[in-house]
């Protein structure tokens, strides 16, 4: 394990302490739909591991796995039965760990996906809390509670569950009676752990060296700013809305200590090993106080995943991302996509391109518009100083897939609103990887089930292997983009400052360094490039003297 993990970090000796992950690329791998390597029309580590030299040819430092244990699939796999183990859908502990061995050795390194905030209803805990009684040791673990109304028949207060309806759901008791309620803030079979109870510490700092051991680099962690709940479990003012209960359980003072508690098993690992957390906060203050020294090292950018295609508000939002960073000394991260928002390939070809918690699905919608500003967005993303996240698929400019039909739909989220929001399927669909007929090279040729969600015909032009020799593609975009920026000395460190030069408002441009710029014209006329600048790659063909609406470069000032 060692010499493997040495090969990874001599790459990084240019960095201090050997932080790689400072401004690191990192592939976010949602498995079930990477790649398929049993035929079952699930993706699978087997996928995984037979495709890592496709990454490593992307050009990525590191991959994120979404979660991979076993699972009763309530929630996507975010809802865990057993925190030390594979899925069988997946594979084998075994054969993680030779994924991580592998990944090393192409000179990547893997995060993989913890959830603290609550576990699968089949997790043993839970079913022994169930078996257990009111007020035992093992329902501790967990937020049980009594119903409210004459009988208890009523939920014991007003949450809603994010998922929709109500928070609690209502358990049979040993004797056949209805008893208790306990709290899920996602689906009923995502029971929230009771952090007050000092076995669930120590349970996730088991966790936690478990995957260490086996070579993790990195831990994201989900949901990671609701863990701690007020014990008064109190009523909102309003069931959903500013006045809500979020307030109870969002952000909680005490949560920083298990983030110190987790740092610490961090620390005592050698060769950079992180933690990420998936924090969604509109206080950039109370967001950068998880990113302290002694917490967790990186967090992702939900404000810049959000903000709608605008040179003022993107340019707002860079500012306050490096000023709320700055002085916690934590890079900071930039998000175009991930698994629970729509693709930006379909959010910038709306007219509303503020469209991440509301799906659009139904609204007009101009791909290549949209089309044309990823790849303007991916230019821009990976010239700003800190660590770029990128989506599986949207290296090959893959849309929202949002006319599947009803019964295909797999999400909690459509279903627990009531068919409401269509939920988060269309961003999941197997990738393309080769050939003109679904499955795309998903699953191996002869035999396989199909993929778990059906794929356009159109992503025949979308494939790997389509893309992979054409120069024009977004698959070469990314690679060369990829690259540049790991040889650019001007983006080499992430502490390189990044300063704005004059431009129109509706022109994005700023230097890092003194010989490196970045110009992103989010205006629909040509602008006039500077004059004293050579262009290293731009998203769309250029003259060299100006820049077409919808596009960016890469300048060398000369
Ligand atoms: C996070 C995950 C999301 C999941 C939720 C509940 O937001 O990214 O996919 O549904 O947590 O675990």
């Amino acid at each position: 394990m060692t010499s493997q993990l040495q090969t990874v970090q001599a790459r990084d000796q240019h960095l201090p302490r050997g932080e790689w992950w400072r401004q690191a690329a990192i592939y976010q791998v949602y498995v079930r739909s990477f790649a398929d390597g049993n035929g079952d029309g699930v993706g699978d580590l087997r996928g995984v591991r037979d495709r890592l030299d496709y990454l490593r040819g992307l050009g990525v430092d590191a991959i994120w796995l979404n979660p991979w244990y076993p699972s009763p699939m309530a929630g996507g796999g975010y809802d865990i039965a057993d925190y030390r183990d594979i899925d069988p859908v997946f594979g084998t502990l075994a054969e993680a760990e030779a994924l991580i061995t592998e990944a090393h050795t192409s000179g990547i390194r893997v995060i993989i996906d913890i959830v603290p905030n609550h576990c699968s209803a089949e997790h043993p805990w839970f079913q022994s809390a169930l078996a257990a009684t009111p007020g035992s040791p093992e329902r501790a673990r967990f937020w049980f509670r009594p119903g409210r109304g004459r009988d208890g028949e009523l939920p014991p207060n007003n949450w809603i569950s994010r998922f929709g309806g109500p928070a609690w759901t209502r358990v049979t008791e040993a004797n056949g009676q209805p008893g208790e309620w306990y709290l899920h803030l996602f689906a009923p079979g995502q029971p929230d752990f009771n952090w007050t109870d000092p076995a669930v510490h120590a349970e996730f700092l088991d966790v936690l060296r478990f995957w260490m051991d086996r070579g993790a680099d990195g831990i994201r962690i989900d949901s990671a700013a609701i863990l701690v709940k007020d014990p008064a479990l109190a009523d909102g003012a309003e069931p959903v809305g500013p006045g809500s209960a979020e307030k109870y359980y969002t952000d909680r003072d005490g949560i920083h200590e298990i983030y110190r508690e987790w740092r610490r098993v961090t620390d005592a690992y050698p060769g950079g090993r992180v933690l990420i957390g998936e924090i969604r906060l509109p206080d950039h203050e109370r967001f950068a106080r998880y990113l302290r020294p002694d917490e967790m090292h990186s967090a992702f950018n939900f404000d810049f995943l959000r903000c709608p295609w605008d040179a003022h508000e993107l340019r707002d939002v860079i500012d306050h991302t490096l000023a709320a960073h700055d002085p916690v000394g934590a890079p900071a991260t930039w998000v175009l996509s991930n698994h629970d928002v729509t693709r930006h390939v379909t959010r910038y070809g709306r007219s509303d391109t503020f469209d991440v918690g509301d799906r659009q699905h139904g609204a007009a919608l101009d791909l290549d518009l949209g089309t044309r500003r990823a790849r303007a967005a991916v230019l821009l993303t990976m010239a700003l100083p800190g660590a770029v996240y990128i989506y599986q698929g949207e290296e090959l400019g893959l849309w929202e897939v949002e006319d599947l039909a009803d019964d295909l739909r797999q999400d909690p989220m459509f279903v627990r609103s009531s068919h409401v929001d269509p939920g988060r399927d269309g961003c999941r669909i197997p990738l393309p990887w080769s050939g003109g007929e679904p499955p795309f090279g998903f699953s191996p040729a002869a035999g396989a089930d199909a993929p778990w969600l059906p794929q356009p015909q159109e992503w025949s032009r979308y494939t790997v292997e389509a893309q992979a020799y054409d120069e024009g593609s977004m698959l070469s975009l990314y690679r060369a983009v990829l690259q540049l920026r790991r040889v650019e000395p001007a983006l080499a460190s992430e502490r390189t400052p990044l300063d704005w030069l004059h431009a129109r408002p509706d022109v994005l441009a700023f230097a890092r360094g003194d010989a490196f710029a970045c110009m992103v014209n989010l205006s629909t006329e040509p602008v006039a490039l500077p004059e004293c600048a050579a262009v290293l790659l731009a998203s769309c063909p250029t003259d060299g003297r100006s820049l077409p609406g919808d596009a960016a470069a890469w300048l060398r000032l000369t």
